[in-house]
C-alpha cells in the first residue's frame, strides 16, 4: 500500500519508537518514566498515533491517541485524544531539513467539567536518523507555558 503523497515528508516517523523520558512541572514532583509511539498507515491521507507510558517499575502512566494530517507542504496538524478528560487540536509548522525531520505544534484545548484545566499545549517533534526527541510544554492549573515532558526515542 503506497503512502498518501501528503504524508511523504513524515514518512521517517513510521514504525514504533520506544525510549526513557523525564517529566515536571512547577506544582508536582519530577519523575522518569519508559514511553513508546507508534505511526501507523492506514492507507488514508493521515496517519494514526497512539502513545503510551509506564514509571520505572512498569505501571502504567499518561497515555495519548489521535491522529497526524499535513494539509499542505510545511504543515502539520494532530487531533488528540487524553484519557484526563482533554482533547486538543494541535496545529504548526513541518521542518524537512537535511533528513531532520521537525513538528512543532500549539494546540487549543477542549476540558472537561472534571479534568485539571489546561489552556495551551505546545509539542515538538525531531527525527534524526533513527532517534526521535520529543518536547512538550503545557499552560496548566494556573501556571504559565512551562516544561512538562522530553523524552529520548528510538526506533524499533
Ligand atoms: C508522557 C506523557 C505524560 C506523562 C508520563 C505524564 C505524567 C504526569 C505525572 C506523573 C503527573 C503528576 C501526578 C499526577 O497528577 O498524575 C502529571 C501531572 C499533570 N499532567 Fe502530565 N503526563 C504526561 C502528559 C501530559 C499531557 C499530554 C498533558 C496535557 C494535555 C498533561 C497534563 C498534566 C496536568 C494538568 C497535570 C497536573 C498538574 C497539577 O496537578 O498541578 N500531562 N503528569
Amino acid at each position: 500500500m503506497a503512502l498518501h503523497p501528503n504524508l511523504s515528508p513524515a514518512a521517517t516517523l513510521l514504525g514504533t519508537w520506544t525510549g526513557a523520558g523525564r517529566g515536571e512541572y512547577p506544582t508536582i514532583t519530577s519523575f522518569e518514566y519508559t514511553e513508546e509511539l507508534k505511526f501507523t498507515d492506514v492507507g488514508k491521507p493521515f496517519l494514526v498515533y497512539s502513545q503510551r507510558t509506564w514509571s520505572p517499575e512498569g505501571a502504567p502512566l499518561h497515555m495519548e491517541s489521535g491522529f497526524v494530517r499535513i494539509p499542505a507542504e510545511g504543515a502539520v496538524e494532530m487531533t488528540l485524544a487524553q484519557p484526563t478528560g482533554q482533547t486538543e487540536l494541535a496545529e504548526g509548522r513541518l521542518r524537512l531539513d537535511d533528513d531532520v525531520l521537525e513538528f512543532d505544534l500549539i494546540a487549543r484545548i477542549m476540558n472537561s467539567a472534571s479534568a485539571k484545566h489546561v489552556q495551551v499545549t505546545r509539542r515538538r517533534y525531531t527525527v534524526r536518523g533513527d532517534t526521535l526527541e520529543v518536547d512538550f510544554s503545557m499552560a496548566a492549573v494556573g501556571q504559565p507555558l512551562v516544561h512538562h515532558l522530553a523524552s529520548a526515542l528510538r526506533r524499533g
